[in-house]
């Protein structure tokens, strides 16, 4: 099982060490543009193998794809983040240049792989990547919605002072601070709805917390975050190479699901060997299809500013 991550910065690298220490799969090459900056970071994961006790083959490559043929699973981090202030939507002339050169060179030696996009801005670069490439909507993946629920169940954990693992939660629509719904009303601990459990205004804390977690980490941090995003993907590239089919809510084409079509947004996905298997169409109330339909003009929005 070999997977290639673009982008050896922050979120790349990290999602190879998640990748190596879980022994999701048996090689990862790490590709960056800056020189030496893969070899350096592939090795210095190497180098953990033996305390952390993991088998898994990680190299680096400087912009060199050849090493990344027969990838089964390619990662897109490849980009600049977000700094303090910064919208994901700002990042988007750059980062779109950036995955147009990326996937071109990762498809030449990998014509069979699944894409997992991270780069941002998530939604409008997913959508890039598919007209980049011709490709069939189900082997190109936006990750953005399994960072966002692993957020809200994290803040929902804090606020019930329950474990995590004992939480289930999900958040769709748009990956941007003021575009995703954190779906509230189908949150559980244990199986009872979390709706039973915090008054209103701890609900509407806890949502307001996830839709802003990016940003607050950006802030903190000075750039945007990345143990929580390489663990996000290390996850979606799980359920793909072991045909998990997890359902996590990713950024997808639409094709008349949810009732919209031409833009990559996220919703529940079947996610498997085959990329994306299945959107789950779940029930919306009045004011959760308001939230996504304002989510989706959002996101329609920033795509009007994509040239390739
Ligand atoms: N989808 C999500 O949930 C999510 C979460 C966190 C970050 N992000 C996004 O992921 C991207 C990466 O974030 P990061 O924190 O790892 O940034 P980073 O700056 O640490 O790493 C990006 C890396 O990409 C490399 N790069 C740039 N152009 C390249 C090219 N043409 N070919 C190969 N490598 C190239 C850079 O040299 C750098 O090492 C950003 O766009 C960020 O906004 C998305």
């Amino acid at each position: 099982m070999k997977v290639t991550i673009i982008g050896a910065g922050n979120v790349g690298a990290t999602c190879a060490e998640v990748i190596a220490n879980r022994r999701i799969a048996s090689e990862v090459v790490l590709v960056d543009i800056a020189e030496g900056y893969a070899e350096g970071k592939a090795m210095d994961i190497m180098q953990c193998a033996s305390n952390s006790k993991f088998d898994t083959i990680v190299k680096g490559s400087s912009n060199d794809y050849s090493l990344t043929a027969n990838s089964e699973v390619i990662v897109v981090t490849s980009g600049i983040p977000r700094k303090p202030g910064m919208t994901r939507e700002e990042l988007i002339g750059t980062n779109a240049a950036v995955v147009k050169s990326v996937m071109e060179s990762a498809l030449k030696y990998s014509p069979n792989a699944i894409f997992v996009m991270v780069t941002n801005p998530l939604d409008t670069m997913t959508l890039a990547a598919l007209k980049i490439t011709g490709l069939d909507r189900k082997r190109i993946i936006g990750m953005g919605g399994a960072l966002d629920s692993a957020r809200f169940k994290y803040f929902l954990s804090q606020k019930l002072n329950k474990p995590v693992y004992d939480i289930e939660g999900m958040v769709i629509g748009g990956h941007g601070d003021t575009t995703m719904i954190p779906l509230i009303r189908y949150a559980t601990y244990k199986g009872m709805p979390v709706t039973e459990l915090l008054s209103l205004e701890e609900q509407e804390e806890v949502c307001k917390s996830t839709m802003v977690g990016g940003a607050t980490l950006t802030k903190l941090l000075g750039t945007s975050a990345w143990y929580a995003p390489g663990a996000a993907v290390a996850n979606v590239v799980e359920s793909i190479l072991y045909d998990f089919k997890r359902m996590i809510p990713c950024s997808v084409l639409l094709d008349g699901e949810y009732g919209q079509k031409g833009l990559c947004i996220g919703v529940p996905c079947i996610i498997g060997k085959n990329g994306l298997e299945e959107i789950v169409e779940i029930n919306l109330n009045d004011k959760e299809t308001e939230k996504f339909l304002a989510s989706v003009e959002a996101v329609h929005n920033t795509n009007k500013e994509l040239t390739v």
